[in-house]
């Protein structure tokens, strides 16, 4: 059983497949790190995330020290993955590890895959599909909360401009934009809470699944 779920930054993807996998006792990847991982090892090196040729050698021998660096939970990192996440060579390299778990994840009973392209790329074929949205205003301001809550520094103005920046940047890119698969329910958290918008996605996961 695979579970794809898609969506903007920040309408609240990370937090509902997490619950999600939990209550269903599924293993949970959450694809945007595969992603902030190749960004950073890249700008770590002084070079653009945007090359190529760099990105792609990063993401074809991403390393797990790579994947768990402390420093890919920031904006800076986001960026940086929104940039090298445009990039094909990129994507293809990623694709076969992303599969991989979707269909033999490591606890055997199912996977939930969260990003940008799961329901349309990674898993066409996952038999339930949410596209989590939300406006991005009430995005930006859960992100400022959310890194002021870290202890980091966040301005509103700053916050949405980049989240506007990098909706269009993963949205218009020409290979695996952001949208929602035909077949996705989408949940729009714009006025939801967290605890609403789970009971909303574990209700439609429920109606999919064969009753046992
Ligand atoms: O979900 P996130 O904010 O951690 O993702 C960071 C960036 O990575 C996002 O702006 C676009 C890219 N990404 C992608 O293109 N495809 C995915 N499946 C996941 C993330």
């Amino acid at each position: 059983m695979i579970i794809a779920i898609d969506g903007p930054a920040a309408a609240g993807k990370g937090t509902l497949a997490r619950r999600l996998a939990a209550a269903l006792g599924f293993d949970y990847l959450d694809t945007g790190l595969l992603y902030r991982a190749v960004g950073m090892t890249v700008a770590r090196t002084g070079a653009d995330p945007a090359d190529p040729a760099m990105a792609a050698a990063a993401a074809r021998h991403l390393t797990p020290a790579e994947l768990a660096a402390d420093d890919l939970r920031g904006d800076d990192a986001a960026q940086a993955a929104s940039k090298v996440a445009a990039i094909p060579a990129v994507r293809a390299a990623l694709l076969d590890f992303q599969r991989g778990f979707a269909h033999a994840p490591p606890g055997g009973r199912g996977a939930v895959l969260d990003g940008r392209d799961i329901g349309t790329v990674v898993c066409p074929d996952a038999p339930i599909k949410l596209f989590v949205t939300a406006s991005v205003e009430k995005r930006a301001e859960r992100r400022v909360k959310e890194l002021l809550g870290r202890g980091l520094e966040a301005i509103q103005e700053t916050v949405l401009a980049e989240m506007r920046e990098r909706d269009a940047r993963d949205s218009m890119r020409a290979v695996a934009p952001l949208v929602a698969a035909q077949d996705a329910f989408v949940l729009d958290t714009t006025d939801l809470d967290a605890d609403q918008a789970f009971a909303a996605a574990l209700g439609f996961v429920r109606s999919r699944q064969p009753a046992d």
